[in-house]
C-alpha cells in the first residue's frame, strides 16, 4: 500500500539518537509540568528536538531565528498543540516581538540560538527560570557579559567537541558547498574561492572546495590559526589580495563587516559572496544596497541571488542577501541530519540536567558536561556499528 509521507516524517525517522531519546523521555517524564522556551531555526530537524522535549512532558513556546521559519514546520508544530509565536521574516523589529512573546510565558527552561531569549530575561528576570542551554558561539559572546545578571546554568552546546567537529566543521563545510551549487547551478572547478574565518566552521567550508577542485585561499584575522591553515596546504595571501583574487568569497567568522564597502574597489568582476556566519551582517549587503558606486541591482528572487552592477561596468553577485546560505534560498537544507541529530540530543540532555538541577548557577556558560558528551557519543557509535 503507498502513502504519501512528509519531509519531517523522512527528518525524523532519521534521527536516530533522538527517536532513541524520545522512547526513554517518555518513559521518565525529566520536564513534566515545565515549560520549555525555545528560539532556534523552525525546520524540520528541529521538530524531531522539539518532539523529544515533548516526549519528555514539556510544554513548549517556540519561535525561530531571523530569516529561516519554514511556514510548513510552523503549521505542523501548531498541528501538535505547540503553541508557535514566529513568522518567516527578515525584519528584526518583528522577529524581536515574537522572542519578547517567548519569554513573556515566563518558560522554565530556555533553549537559544544566538542568545536572543537569555539576553531579554537578563534585562527582565522572573523567578522560575531555571536556566538552559545555548547553541552558538555568537550567542555565547552575546551573554558572556551578562554572566553575572543571569547566574543561572547556561550550558553552551556549541562548545561541545561532537557539535565542533560534527556540525561546525563537517556538516557546515558540506552544507555550504551544497548551498552554493543549489544556488547557483555553477562548478567548483578551478574556481577560486576564499574562506574568511579558519575556525571550525572555516575549516569544514575551506575543505570540502578544496575536495570540489577549487582553489582555496583562507583569512583568518588570528596569525595562529592562519598558520594552520597554511600547514593545513591553503594558501594565505594578503587579505585585499585574497579578496581581489576570490570567484567565491565565504564568510564564516562570526563576526559583523568582514567583507564591507571598502572593498567594492577590489572585488573581482563576476565575484560570487555568500555567508555562513550566525547573523547576516559579515557581508555589508544594506550599504552595497545604498552605495554611490552601485548603479544597479538584479534580484533573482526565486534564486535569492541579487547581482550588484558598478559604475565601473564590474559587477558581483550576494547569495541570500547574506544569511546564513545554508539555510536560505530555494529549498534550504541546513546541515546535515546526523549533525543536527547529535547536536540537538546534546540538547536534550542538556535540559534534562538543567531541569533536574543537576548543575548550578556556577554552571552559567560553560561547555556541555563531559558525562553528556560521551553518553551521545557511545549511543551514536552503537547505532553505527
Ligand atoms: N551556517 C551554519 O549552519 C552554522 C553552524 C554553526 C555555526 N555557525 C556560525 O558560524 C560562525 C563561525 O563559527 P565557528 O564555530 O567557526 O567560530 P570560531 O570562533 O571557531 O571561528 C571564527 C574564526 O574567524 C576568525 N575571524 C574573526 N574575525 C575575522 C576577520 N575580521 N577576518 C578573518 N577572520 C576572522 C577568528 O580568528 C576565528 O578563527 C559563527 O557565527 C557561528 O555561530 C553557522
Amino acid at each position: 500500500m503507498e502513502r504519501n509521507a512528509t519531509r519531517i516524517e523522512w527528518i525524523g525517522n532519521s534521527c536516530r539518537l533522538l527517536k532513541a531519546t524520545a522512547a526513554e523521555f517518555e518513559k521518565t517524564r525529566p520536564f513534566e509540568g515545565l515549560t520549555i522556551g525555545t528560539g532556534i531555526h523552525l525546520e524540520p530537524k528541529t521538530v524531531a528536538l522539539l518532539m523529544t522535549l515533548r516526549a519528555g512532558g514539556a510544554r513548549l513556546v517556540c519561535t525561530g531565528n531571523l530569516n529561516s521559519t519554514q511556514p510548513s514546520t510552523v503549521e505542523f508544530l501548531r498541528s501538535q498543540g505547540i503553541t508557535v509565536f514566529a513568522t518567516q521574516t527578515t525584519d528584526p523589529a518583528e522577529h524581536h516581538k515574537s522572542l519578547e512573546a517567548v519569554v513573556a510565558e515566563k518558560p522554565d527552561l530556555l533553549l537559544d540560538n544566538g542568545g536572543d531569549l537569555f539576553a531579554i530575561a537578563a534585562e527582565r528576570p522572573y523567578a522560575n527560570l531555571r536556566g538552559g542551554t545555548e547553541e552558538t558561539t555568537s550567542g555565547r559572546t552575546r551573554l558572556l557579559p551578562l554572566r553575572e545578571k543571569l547566574n543561572m546554568p547556561i550550558l553552551v552546546i556549541n562548545d561541545s567537541p561532537i557539535k565542533q567537529f560534527a556540525e561546525n566543521r563537517h556538516a557546515v563545510g558540506q552544507s555550504m558547498f551544497e548551498s552554493y551549487m543549489r544556488f547557483t547551478n555553477r562548478s567548483t572547478n578551478g574556481k577560486r574561492v576564499t574562506v574568511f574565518g579558519y575556525g571550525a566552521c572555516g575549516k569544514g567550508t575551506a575543505a570540502c572546495f578544496r575536495n570540489a577542485f577549487s582553489n582555496v585561499s583562507v583569512v583568518d584575522i588570528d596569525p595562529v590559526t592562519a598558520l594552520e591553515a597554511h600547514l593545513d596546504g591553503f594558501s594565505t595571501p594578503l587579505r585585499d589580495d585574497a579578496v581581489r583574487s576570490a570567484d567565491l568569497l565565504v564568510t564564516v567568522t562570526g563576526f559583523a563587516d568582514i567583507v564591507t564597502v571598502a572593498d567594492l574597489a577590489l572585488i573581482k568582476d563576476g565575484a560570487i559572496l555568500m555567508n555562513g556566519g550566525h547573523f547576516p551582517l559579515e557581508i555589508s549587503v544594506a550599504a552595497f544596497r545604498q552605495h554611490a558606486d552601485v548603479v544597479r541591482i538584479d534580484s533573482y528572487e526565486a534564486d535569492g541571488i541579487e547581482t550588484f552592477h558598478l559604475r565601473d561596468g564590474r559587477s558581483f553577485h550576494v547569495l541570500g542577501g547574506g544569511h546564513m546560505a545554508n539555510l536560505a534560498g530555494p529549498r534550504p537544507l541546513g546541515n546535515s541530519v546526523e549533525s543536527m541529530d547529535l547536536g540537538f540530543t546534546l540538547q536534550a540532555r542538556c535540559l534534562d540536567r538543567v531541569a533536574g538541577r543537576g548543575v548550578g548557577p556556577e554552571a552559567c556558560i560553560v561547555p556541555v558536561p563531559g558525562d553528556i558528551d560521551a553518553i551521545v557519543a557511545s549511543a551514536y557509535l552503537d547505532l553505527a556499528r
